[in-house]
């Protein structure tokens, strides 16, 4: 897929690079850890991931351009939490700053804000879910493939260094791997034909890189 002819870089390419390095990390085991891992699971996975950067995660300006109820800081709070989604869902963690646009055109406004985020977040819809206890997460304005290239595109324009993808198993052109995580949710979905496992993808865009 063509995320745009003038960045000329695929989503769906296959550079190869998450192979053997897939992690697999089951939410019981995170849960085990006791305290707001308990209730936020995924946010716990998040900080986890973002510390593979060799960065504090809480020092970090985090953009998130599907923040639906901002379930993945609920354990931690970054230094600056910019957000956007299509709806104004019920939040667990009010984020310092949230628009309403969609994935591909909130660049626009984070430019405005004269603030260059350190990580771009994305997480797409997944429609083929029917989500028995959260049905904002079926809202879609687009495709979730459009979703995913709107995020995809906004880290580019906005210089975000590093880039985290939940969705499938993307391997983005231009972006070079930091970790890879298949998550094994406890059981909550029905109709879930991918046997609930879902991909976390932390990459790190190849100009940053010396
Ligand atoms: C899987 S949910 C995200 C959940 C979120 N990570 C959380 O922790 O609560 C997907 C989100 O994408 C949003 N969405 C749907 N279409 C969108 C679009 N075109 N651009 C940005 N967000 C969109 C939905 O409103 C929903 O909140």
């Amino acid at each position: 897929m063509i995320v745009s002819a003038s960045m000329s870089y695929t989503i769906t390419s296959y550079t190869g690079q998450i192979g053997d390095k897939l992690r697999v990390v089951d939410q019981r085991d995170i849960q085990a850890r006791g305290g707001k891992c308990v209730k936020y699971p995924i946010s716990c996975l998040v900080y986890d991931m973002l510390l593979k950067t060799l960065h504090n995660p809480e020092h970090m300006i985090v953009l998130d351009v599907t923040y639906g109820q901002g379930r993945f800081y609920g354990a931690w709070r970054p230094k600056l939490l910019l957000a956007s989604d299509v709806k104004i869902h019920q939040w667990v963690v009010e984020p310092d700053w949230f628009t309403k646009s969609p994935s591909w055109s909130v660049y626009k406004k984070v430019e405005k804000l004269g603030v260059v985020p350190d990580v771009v977040v994305v997480d797409p819809p997944w429609t083929q879910y029917i989500h028995r206890r959260r049905q904002q997460f079926n809202t879609v304005y687009g495709s979730p493939d459009t979703i995913l290239e709107g995020g995809i595109r906004t880290a580019y324009r906005l210089k975000a260094r590093y880039l985290l993808i939940h969705y499938k198993k993307v391997e983005p052109e231009d972006w070079i791997l930091v970790d890879a995580v298949e998550f094994h949710p406890v059981s909550r979905y029905i109709n879930n034909v991918e046997n609930q496992k879902s991909y976390f993808i932390l990459l790190e865009h190849r100009t940053s890189l010396r």
